[in-house]
Formats: structure tokens, sequence, C-alpha cells
């Protein structure tokens, strides 16, 4: 049985991390901060420092395979955005990255005392947004064509969850 685990993102993992966003099929779905360029380990270690992040290595039995984070964090409106990746493409479709998001959820709202989360995808992104609806978020609307996917626009598909409702 696979045993799926977060924990915090530690200066050791960067350089991993910096190599699967570096990916073009990877961060071709992401915001336009990560999205089409080289992810540094300097970038991502500013990232880190950033508050308004919190940024978690997901692990597969043990081996390290994705990341799953928050950004946009706002304390005073108990609300973040929660994005992901599966880093290993070996490791994909096994619902690994559902039980990272899922685990992070809780984490939000039990621990870091959000409220309500928050995540927006491309229309065109069919693996996020089954994953979503699996782990319980719901659709509340989109952005027309607000978003550039391969140099096409494409509408943002907003998603939001909150800790009342939290499966
Ligand atoms: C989205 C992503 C994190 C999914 O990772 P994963 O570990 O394979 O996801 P899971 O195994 O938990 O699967 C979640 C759902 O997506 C589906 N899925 C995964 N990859 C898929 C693909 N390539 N095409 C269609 N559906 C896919 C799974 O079948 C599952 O749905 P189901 O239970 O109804 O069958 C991964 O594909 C990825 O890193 N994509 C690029 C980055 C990205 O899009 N991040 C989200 C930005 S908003």
């Amino acid at each position: 049985m696979e045993v799926t685990t977060i924990e915090q993102l530690q200066a050791d993992d960067l350089s991993l991390v910096a190599t699967w966003l570096s990916r073009n099929e990877i961060n071709r779905w992401l915001t336009a901060e990560w999205r089409n360029r080289v992810a540094s380990t300097t970038l991502l270690a500013i990232a880190m420092r950033n508050p308004k992040n919190r940024l978690f290595l997901i692990r597969c039995n043990g081996q390290a395979c994705g990341l799953v984070a928050l950004a946009d964090i706002d304390v005073a409106d108990a609300t973040g955005m929660i994005w992901y990746v599966l880093g290993e493409p070996g490791f994909a479709r096994n619902g690994i990255a559902s039980e990272a998001v899922r685990q992070l959820v809780r984490k939000s709202f039990q621990e870091l005392k959000l409220q309500s989360l928050y995540a927006w995808i491309m229309e065109d992104n069919v693996a996020s947004a089954k994953l979503l609806h699996k782990v319980g978020f719901r659709e509340v609307g989109r952005i027309r064509q607000a978003a550039s996917s391969n140099r096409q626009q494409v509408d943002r598909i907003y998603f939001d969850l909150i800790a009342a409702e939290c499966p």
C-alpha cells in the first residue's frame, strides 16, 4: 500500500523541486510566476521566505515526488490559494497529489486556522479539475480569457472549499 505524506520544504529539497518546476509540461499550468521559465533554487528560496507562502514536499513511501503549497495567504481574511505538482511522472495517477492536497487542506483549516481555500485552473487542465472535484472543492465561477495556455487565451476556473464543509 502506498503511503503519502507531506512535510515542510527544506533547503536540501530545493534543487529537486527546481528541476520539477523547470519542466514545461508541469509549469505551463502554474501561475505566471512559475510558468514557462526555469525555476532556480534562489527563486524557490525567496518564495519559501515569503510569509504569504507555505511549501510542502510530497513523499510517496518515503520518496520525494511532488510539491503542494499555499500562496497568497491572507491571515486577516483567513484565506489562501492552494497549488500542487507531481514532479515524478512515474507516480502519476495513483492518487498521490489528491491525497497530498487533502492533507494540506486539513492542515490549513486545523493548524493554520484558515477558513476558506481557493484554487484556480486553466480551463484545459483536465487532471487538475478532476483532482479538485475529488478532494471536495466546488467550482465557483470563471474569469474569461484570463490565462495564457500555450499562447492561447483560456478561461480561469475558480474553486473553493471552506472549513465548515471540509470532508
Ligand atoms: C494535476 C497533477 C498534480 C495530478 O497529479 P496525480 O498525482 O497524477 O493526481 P491523482 O492521481 O491524485 O489524480 C487526480 C485525478 O486526476 C486524474 N488525472 C491525473 N492525470 C491525468 C491526466 N493526465 N489526464 C486526465 N486525468 C488525469 C486522475 O485520474 C484522477 O481522477 P479520477 O480519480 O477521477 O480518476 C499532475 O498531473 C501535475 O503535476 N500536473 C501539472 C501541474 C498542474 O497542473 N498543477 C495544478 C495547477 S492548478
